[in-house]
């Protein structure tokens, strides 16, 4: 029982612990940090965001995104978890210290941890809106409706802050069950569960839109680039979404590294993981265009795109009732997958930090994020005229994290780890095949990202606009 509710994830000093728990295999790493990466983003925020923005042209930037921050950063962060061997706040302090550098650098670990919590409160809250579709789907509830029925359906349930409610327990509850069973009897065995089952799922979904009629259609809106409809601001959103979706500079890749044994390559699982997350990403919307345009929808409808659009669908196909069930089902997954990485970080923490059983701290914050949820509940719908700076404590949150905390801790890692820390330590932890590949690789981390993200920032600010 070395991973039962206490031990799992705790080290016991703050020295790293060769007896610290690991994942049993690459594979459930590698499951594990897909899990995390595929999620609310790649199914719901991917389409609808690719949908604004014009198709083509967005997504080869968005892929351009992915090939040249996202999986530099990445590697970044698993290596500083794995050398840190600790939750992020601790392993950063670890390594800022035997760099010789200022303790100030500890801040990318709190930040992270600040960050996941911060996602985590609303996140529940958006996948209890997925979970709360599956019954709906399959009580054949968008069967022949049409698209005021359905849009005030999805705006009921916004409206309703009970519903909401129980749906972001049900969610909370489900994460804190499984996080708190640790990384072997928990993780580990809910994610071989579920990643096979999301994968099986997305491809009959994916070969129900090839018969759809409309499927080129999707696909040449996907991968046909017209430039002309590209704008800076898609430039900007393309880039911000790279972070979210491969669950970047949130404590969850990190802490997940710091479970990874020393004999596995960060360099090839990083690829698998990236490729695996666009995959995913764009499976779902080759899924789900070609029933856009097969129902004669909007691509560019916006968060509403799968609550509202495809459920018209899902009403007016045969048997739409049963995909419409597997969709949202499909949804709830990934949705929960991720949720789980966003909650461990700060359970590995409080057990290391503060010596907590896992159970405590799963107690523990989770009555903190449950707060934080009902928070959010209510802003959408009682609440919604309580704002601060113009935005709700939904918009609030949505928009620290991944206008502020996601790039400033994306900026503040890849300095960490292009200039203060010694250079061999990322070059034993990356252990990259080649001196040309290393170098690429440091090379992107001092300059390319630096100055991608500042460019972000400037442009946030009001600085340059784009
Ligand atoms: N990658 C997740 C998705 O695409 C979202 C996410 C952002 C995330 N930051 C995270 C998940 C941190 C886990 C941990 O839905």
């Amino acid at each position: 029982m070395s991973d039962n509710y206490s031990s799992a994830g705790y080290s016991g000093s703050t020295k790293s612990s060769p007896t610290r728990v690991q994942w049993s295999t690459r594979m459930a790493f590698i499951l594990a940090a897909v899990g995390s990466a595929v999620g609310l983003g790649n199914i719901w925020k991917f389409p609808y965001i690719t949908g604004e923005h014009g198709g083509g042209a967005f997504v080869l930037v968005y892929l351009g995104c992915i090939l040249i921050i996202g999986i530099p950063v990445m590697m970044a962060e698993i290596a500083l978890g794995r050398r840190g061997r600790h939750n992020p706040a601790q392993g950063i302090a670890t390594l800022a210290r035997e760099a010789g550098a200022h303790p100030f650098w500890k801040i990318i670990g709190v930040m992270a941890l600040l960050c996941g919590f911060m996602i985590l409160m609303f996140y529940t809250v958006v996948a209890g809106w997925a979970f709360a579709y599956v019954p709906k789907a399959a009580s054949g509830s968008f069967v022949g409706e049409n698209g005021d029925t359905i849009g005030s359906m999805f705006g009921g349930m916004l409206a309703d802050p009970i519903a909401l409610t129980i749906w972001m327990t049900v969610v909370l509850g489900l994460t804190m069950g499984i996080v708190l069973r640790g990384l072997h009897g928990g993780l580990e065995k809910a994610i071989n569960l579920l990643m096979p089952g999301l994968l099986i799922l997305l491809l009959i979904l994916v070969g129900y839109a090839m018969t759809s009629g409309h499927f080129m259609e999707g696909v040449s809106f996907l991968f046909k680039a017209d430039f002309s409809k590209m704008t800076g601001t898609g430039f900007l959103v393309a880039l911000g979404h790279a972070f979210f979706t491969l669950s970047l500079a949130s404590g969850a890749i990190m802490t997940y590294g710091s479970y990874l044994p020393e004999n596995v390559s960060i360099g090839k699982t990083t690829m698998i993981i990236a490729i695996m997350d666009t995959v995913v990403a764009l499976a779902a919307g080759l899924a789900i265009f070609p029933l856009v345009f097969a129902n004669g929808l909007e691509p560019g409808a916006g968060p509403g795109l799968i609550f509202v659009t495809l459920p018209i669908a899902f009403g007016q196909m045969p048997f739409g009732s049963t995909f419409g069930t597997l969709f949202f089902l499909l949804l709830a997954v990934a949705a929960l997958t991720s949720a789980i990485s966003m909650l461990e970080p700060t359970i590995s923490w409080l057990t290391e930090k503060f010596k907590m059983t896992r159970f405590k701290a799963c107690m523990l914050a989770g009555s903190l994020l449950w707060l934080g949820g009902l928070g959010v509940v209510v802003s959408l719908n009682i609440g919604s005229e309580w704002t601060l700076f113009g935005k709700t404590f939904f918009d609030m949150l949505d928009y620290l994290t991944s206008s502020w905390l996601m790039p400033l801790g994306g900026l503040l890692m890849a300095i960490f780890s292009g200039w203060i820390l010694k250079k061999t330590v990322m070059q034993d932890e990356l252990g990259l095949s080649s001196t040309i590949m290393h170098q690429l690789w440091l090379f992107t981390m001092r300059y390319i990202t630096p100055l991608a993200i500042i460019i972000v920032f400037l442009n946030v600010l009001g600085i340059v606009n784009f």
